[in-house]
């Protein structure tokens, strides 16, 4: 049948204008940062798919160790028509949750939905090929943006896999939550996968590996605005730094000046001293009780929670069961 022709939400210009509002933003601030959405292009991707594999990476596995396990259940519990995917990227993990569908049957529609144009036609096509009778219909989108143009109708299932949540700070986290419940009906099932708090012994390294693929992740947002925007960063001058926060249960990743630099960019002048840093990305950890209660706060209601054997990850499946608030 072929996967239907992306819906597209989200153009060149709306992206070129969100990086520049995001550099100017966070370029001017003290402590200065930039948001890890900035990350992925072809180069940031490759990088992360890199990532995952990594001895020290255990998200990945973990998570797929729980999909593998519950992905009969998950499809027998929701029953779902219509499975949405947030952040698509290649759909790897979200194969297990189409097999399962397919077994039991039912599944009409995946609708993944990612900001990469180049992502989405690939990973589209080869679902629409590998699961004949589905119906694939790829959305290119944001989804801190547009999660009120999601398909309505029949009983649907949004996952957001990957722990990607965490990326959010938590007021973001909280206006996600809320809008995404507002785009939901009660009976809508939402499949949400969050890192757990652990030893910093072994969160650290799984952010800072000892190949250096994550270091060079980090310096690759540097690249993109060199490349996007003009600027004259040099990227080998700035140390990657992972950095466990015990307050808020998080860790970060910064880039750390080597020496005093001067970087043009747009039409600002951004001196760094040596030493300062530029905080590129958060990656909240959570605790089951955590979870439940940021979800009930959105209107929804965890209806059940796993983790791998190791209680690394954790995967909620919860359900939209009463109105929205607000
Ligand atoms: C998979 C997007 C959630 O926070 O773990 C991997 C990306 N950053 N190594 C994460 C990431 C550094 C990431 N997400």
């Amino acid at each position: 049948m072929g996967a239907e022709p992306l819906e597209i939400h989200l153009d060149e210009q709306d992206v070129g204008r969100g990086l520049r509002d995001d550099v100017r933003g966070g370029l001017t601030a003290r402590p200065r940062w930039l948001p890890p959405k900035w990350f992925y292009d072809a180069r940031g991707s490759a990088l992360f798919d890199e990532i995952t594999r990594l001895p020290e990476y255990y998200p990945t596995r973990a998570e797929r160790a729980v999909l593998a396990d519950r992905a009969t259940e998950i499809a027998a519990v929701t029953g779902a028509k219509t499975l949405i995917e947030l952040g698509s990227g290649s759909s790897e993990k979200t194969r297990l949750l189409l097999d399962a569908f397919t077994r039991r049957g039912g599944l009409g529609t995946f609708v993944p939905l990612d900001v990469s144009v180049s992502a989405l036609r690939r990973s589209t096509e080869q679902i629409a090929v590998d699961y004949p009778g589905l119906r694939v219909r790829g959305i290119v989108g944001d989804f801190t943006r547009h999660l009120d143009r999601l398909p309505t109708g029949g009983r649907r299932l949004v996952v957001f896999l990957g722990g990607t949540i965490g990326n959010l700070l938590p007021a973001e986290r909280a206006e996600f939550l809320s809008a995404m419940r507002a785009a939901l009906e009660p009976g809508d099932w939402f499949l949400v996968g969050t890192d757990l708090v652990k030893d910093p012994s072994v969160v650290v390294p799984a952010y800072d590996d000892a190949a250096g693929v994550t270091a060079e992740f980090n310096r690759n947002v540097l690249r993109v605005v060199n490349r996007e925007l003009g600027a004259d960063f040099d990227p080998e001058a700035f140390a990657h730094v992972a950095l466990w926060d015990p307050e808020r249960e998080w860790i970060e990743m910064r880039l750390r000046a080597s020496r005093p630099m001067r970087v043009r960019v747009l039409d600002l002048t951004v001196d760094f001293a040596r030493g300062e840093e530029l905080r590129t990305e958060v990656s909240a950890k959570f605790r089951p009780e955590g979870i439940a209660a940021e979800l009930a706060a959105a209107g929804f209601t965890a209806h059940r929670f796993w983790t791998d054997p190791g209680g690394l990850f954790g995967v909620t499946l919860a359900r939209a069961d009463r109105p929205a608030a607000g």
